[in-house]
């Protein structure tokens, strides 16, 4: 069998209208704005209304990226949701977006792979395509953070937001210009209990003394994720550059995962790129974990900053620990 080429054909956003700014969380919990600026990058995030979740965001980007790529719901044959806030544990978030959006042809599944779940996703949507099984996948990252984080804990409550971000992943004829060139996948189990969500899964279910120990929030130790998202996003990116031969200056854009402004200056400073080569927008967003990535290229595209054949690479670092990133040309 002939591999079949894979592009991004469509994308499309969705930020919840409710802003919170740093100075905003000042009343709520004690940090201040200089703080979370100077650590994080981070200005504002935005929240979700109480009417909405994780697959009425994931539906509202994923309508953009079908109508972006000029497809209508029935092209559409898989929908692949990255999230670590979905609606309920079942059905899949990515149901509810094929009800939604009334997509009658589309095969559905959630992808779990926190911060990482979108190049995950990403990659096994080219992967499908690239054995000719389907012609367009609509791959999501939806999150609705605020619900999972505890807002009496200064250390986490500051870095997260909520958004959603799609692409339409198309089949194209081998001559076309832009295409998914090559992907890395990886991940270190051991580095679990770094970031988690510990309680209402089968190992410790919901009980009163799971609640009343605010079990149901996530729960990170900072510097120690923060030092091996360096060290393995820098890894895989120069990995995916050397193995295809593409020299670092020739890279367009890099569209990092947003967890922290200081995370993804040190990756480039280590890949010797300059600022204009790596896609920062965690402040206006935060860290919307599963979503940053849709919602970068997203951007990106609106912004004007990518054309035809650009070589373009997405890098995620995420908790499990997980790790992807995605060379294409665009
Ligand atoms: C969380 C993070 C921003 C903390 O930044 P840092 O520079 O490492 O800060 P430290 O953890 O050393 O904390 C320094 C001090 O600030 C305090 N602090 C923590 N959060 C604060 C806040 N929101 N406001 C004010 N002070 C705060 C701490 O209590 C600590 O005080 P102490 O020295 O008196 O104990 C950073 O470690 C990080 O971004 N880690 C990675 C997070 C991440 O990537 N998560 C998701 C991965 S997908």
């Amino acid at each position: 069998m002939k591999p079949v080429k894979a592009q991004i054909t469509g994308t499309g956003m969705y930020a919840p209208e409710k802003v919170l700014t740093n100075v905003d969380l000042e009343k709520i919990v004690d940090t201040n704005d200089e703080w979370i600026t100077s650590r994080t990058g981070i200005k504002r995030r935005h929240i979700a209304a109480d009417d909405e979740t994780t697959s009425t965001m994931a539906a509202e980007a994923g309508r953009q990226a079908i109508e972006n790529a000029g497809l209508k719901p029935e092209d559409i044959d898989l929908v692949l949701v990255a999230s670590l806030s979905p609606d309920m544990m079942f059905p899949a978030t990515a149901c509810l977006v094929q009800d939604k959006l009334k997509l009658p042809n589309a095969g559905t599944v959630d992808v779990s792979a926190a911060c990482s779940g979108f190049v995950y996703s990403f990659s096994m949507a080219a992967g499908l395509i690239g054995i000719g099984l389907y012609k367009n996948i609509l791959v999501i990252g939806s999150e609705v953070m605020s619900r999972f984080i505890d807002w009496t804990d200064r250390n986490t409550c500051v870095l997260f937001g909520d958004g959603a971000g799609a692409v339409v992943l198309s089949a194209v004829p081998g001559d076309s210009p832009s295409e998914v060139i090559d992907i890395i996948l990886g991940g270190d189990g051991s580095g679990g209990d770094q970031l988690t969500l510990p309680a209402g899964g089968s190992k410790s279910p919901a009980t009163h003394e799971t609640v009343d120990q605010k079990l149901h929030y996530l729960k990170m130790n900072g510097n120690g994720v923060f030092k091996v998202a360096v060290r393995s996003m820098t890894d895989i990116t120069q990995k995916l550059i050397d193995r295809n031969n593409v020299p670092v200056e020739k890279v367009k854009l890099v569209v990092p995962h947003q967890a922290n402004f200081r995370i993804n200056d040190a990756v480039r400073e280590r890949l010797h790129m300059t600022e204009a080569q790596m896609f920062n927008n965690i402040f206006e967003y935060a860290n919307t974990s599963g979503a940053t990535i849709p919602i970068g290229i997203a951007d990106a595209v609106k912004q004007g900053l990518l054309k035809r054949g650009d070589y373009v690479v997405m890098v995620a670092f995420g908790g499990g620990f997980t790790w992807g990133a995605v060379l294409l040309k665009w």
